[in-house]
């Protein structure tokens, strides 16, 4: 039976896949990530290198057009992009995050146009949830859709919602029926030049700086009847599933920025020299390291696993992809912080890119849903 299976280890084509990624992540897009975040600017370079090879939204099965990358060869382009800038990463990640309900539940129709468009490079996608007064509580949204013969008419605020602007498409979850709270919301895809949506200023953020957040405005939003995804009422149920497969690509994210700070921590530690010695010849600081590797491990073994179960679509993944994403992104946030220890006063400024790794890790604690959220998803999971 042993000779049949090689337990754990990663194939040789997701190997090659990582080792592609990096080059090109270390070539075209780390040469921009300090100016990215100190502008605050979208990282159209890195979109541009994506794109030209296909892994800007590489989930898109190739019946779309799409690359047709499973969903551990999507966790390698991020957590690659994520090893040298975090911002680029929620190119490919927010990709998958809002296109994915169309895949999971869209009409033959919807996905053959929007899939194919996002194959095509022709526009992002962005994903809808949540509200000013409906955060961890998406449920409790507000923004209203009413069915007005063959159309849908749009009214609410979204916010918080990342890439907005920049994306061409936005998968929306809204009220069609007030009366039964989860199961009276639906999901719709609305396009950026419907008449009505409009943005809010971007938001000022400790992280992710070259990855805009704003609130996205639905003023009497008419779109056709078709462009619903899946039945009506389905959408919460819909944005859930989502949510099981995409928290496992945050902590793909959180893992690549964990990487990129013990990568660069590693290298310091040899260089830097105290007492007549390197650093790094001190057990104090190999302790650290030896820490920091052992929880990225960890982080990574269960962000794999979930990966595995996500292509599989295992009943069990709500579970995984709740606790990949919660350990990881601890994980990154502690990693990043000790590799800015390890840097001492120069991994405090702006000189060094650990720094912006800790600002960036943060956010993976809180988005696509609280740490505090998984810990409740995984209660009501366990396996
Ligand atoms: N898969 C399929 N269906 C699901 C599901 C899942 N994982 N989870 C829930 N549902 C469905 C079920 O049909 C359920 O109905 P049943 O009673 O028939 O089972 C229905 O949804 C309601 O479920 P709950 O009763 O569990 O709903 P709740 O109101 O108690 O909320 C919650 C559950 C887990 C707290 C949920 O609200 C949640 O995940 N909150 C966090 C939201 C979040 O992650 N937001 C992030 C937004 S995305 C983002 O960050 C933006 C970005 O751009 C990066």
């Amino acid at each position: 039976m042993s000779q049949d299976f090689d337990l754990f280890r990663i194939s040789e084509e997701h190997e090659m896949l990582r080792a592609a990624v990096r080059s090109l992540a270390e070539a075209k897009i780390a040469p921009f990530a300090a100016d990215v975040d100190e502008q605050g600017r979208f990282p159209q370079e890195a979109l541009d290198a994506l794109r030209g090879n296909d892994l800007h939204a590489v989930h898109v099965p190739e019946e779309f057009g799409g690359a047709g990358a499973d969903a551990l060869a999507t966790v390698i382009v991020i957590e690659e992009v994520a090893r040298v800038c975090a911002s680029s990463s929620l190119i490919p990640a927010v990709n998958k995050l809002g296109s994915l309900p169309v895949q999971l539940s869209g009409s033959p129709e919807l996905k053959a146009k929007y899939l194919g468009a996002l194959a095509r490079g022709e526009g992002m996608f962005s994903y809808c949830l949540s509200e000013p007064e409906a955060g961890s509580d998406a449920a409790g949204m507000r923004t209203r859709a009413v069915r007005d013969g063959d159309s849908w008419v749009l009214n609410g605020v979204k916010r918080w919602i990342t890439n907005a602007g920049v994306s061409e498409f936005y998968t929306v979850m809204a009220v069609t029926d007030p009366e039964k709270r989860s199961k009276g919301i639906s999901a719709f895809v609305v396009e950026k030049g419907d008449a009505g949506v409009s943005f809010g200023a971007p938001e000022r953020k400790l992280g992710i700086k070259g990855s805009p957040t704003r609130e996205v405005y639905f003023d009497n939003v008419r779109i056709p009847a078709d462009r619903m995804i899946g039945a009506e009422g389905t959408g919460f149920a819909t944005a859930m599933r989502t949510l099981d497969h995409t928290r496992v690509t945050i902590a793909a994210q959180a893992l690549g920025i964990a990487q990129g700070a013990l990568d660069y921590a590693k290298g310091y530690v040899r260089e830097r020299r105290q007492f007549g010695k390197p650093i790094g010849d001190f057990q104090g600081v190999q302790f650290m390291l030896a820490d920091m590797a052992m929880k990225l491990e960890a982080a990574r073994q269960l962000t794999y696993a979930a990966a595995a179960r996500s292509q599989r679509g295992d009943g069990d993944l709500t579970f995984f992809g709740a606790a990949a994403k919660c350990f990881a992104s601890d994980a990154a946030m502690e990693i990043t912080t000790d590799a800015v220890q390890l840097l001492g006063g120069y991994g405090y400024t702006r000189d060094y890119p650990l720094e912006r790794m800790m600002r960036d890790a943060k956010i993976t604690q809180i988005y696509e849903g609280t740490n505090q959220i998984q810990r409740i998803v995984m209660a009501r999971n366990l396996p």
